[in-house]
């Protein structure tokens, strides 16, 4: 009956979720960031929980049309501006894995402020994964060894990455798709998967619940029997 210390989710559907009511995709990611600060607030609040981190920002979501990749941009920098305060009120550390050196001075200065504002906080870590990739975390991982000219070891490796928040015990997909789409390839070697078909603007901490209890019924054997 053991809890998640760390849940991880890949917050999909967002765009899907405004279109089926005639909006334009950004709706959906304006509503998905309520939803951010409800399943925080959640996790804030069950002492087991001590890692959420979620999925904002993909290595390849510059793919996406100029104007969604900007808007996306803006939201994050009004989101850190307008969240502190919950960070704060719910004494919740911000973190960032990902490399977020491809956005603008301003948005990574937010990030640090924003960063450096929660960094006693110690209910709970939120961790926005931004411009992130899994192959790039650990490419860059490997990089920063060879730099350092230390040896690699699975113990150690953890180090090199951009923040330590250690292994994931429950990954949750919201939107319907079965795939991993290059998230914390390392760090889920042994996560327990969820896939749910709930668009992450509609996702819940009740569903959250749900998915937990789920968890605790899981028989993790880590190889063993
Ligand atoms: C996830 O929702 C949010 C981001 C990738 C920023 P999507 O924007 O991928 O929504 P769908 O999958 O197109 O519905
Ligand atoms: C994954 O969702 C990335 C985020 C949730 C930030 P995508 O919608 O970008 O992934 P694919 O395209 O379905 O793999
Ligand atoms: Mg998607």
């Amino acid at each position: 009956m053991n809890s998640p210390r760390h849940i991880a989710i890949i917050m999909d559907g967002n765009g899907r979720w405004a279109q089926q009511r005639g909006f334009k995709r950004i709706k959906g990611h304006e509503r998905g960031a309520e939803v951010v600060r409800e399943i925080t607030t959640y996790c804030a609040n069950h002492p087991e929980i001590e890692v959420l981190t979620l999925y904002a920002f993909s290595t390849e979501n510059w793919k996406r049309p100029k104007m969604e990749v900007e808007f996306l941009m803006k939201l994050l920098d009004n989101w850190l501006k307008k969240e502190l305060a919950t960070y704060q009120k719910e004494n919740v550390r911000f973190e960032v894995i990902g490399d977020i050196s491809r956005f603008t001075p301003a948005l990574q200065e937010r990030i640090r402020l924003t960063k450096e504002a929660t960094k006693d906080n110690d209910r709970l870590t939120q961790v926005l994964a931004l411009n992130y990739g899994g192959r790039d975390e650990i490419i860059r991982a490997c990089r920063r060894a060879c730099e350092a000219k230390k040896e690699i070891t699975e113990e150690n490796f953890e180090e090199f990455f951009d923040a330590q928040i250690g292994d994931v015990d429950m990954l949750i997909r919201t939107g319907g798709e079965k795939r991993i789409s290059n998230f914390l390839l390392w760090r889920i070697a042994y996560a327990e998967l969820f896939f749910t078909n709930t668009y992450w603007p509609d996702f819940t901490p009740q569903e959250l619940e749900t998915l937990i209890e789920e968890f605790k019924g899981r028989n993790r054997r880590f190889g063993a029997i």
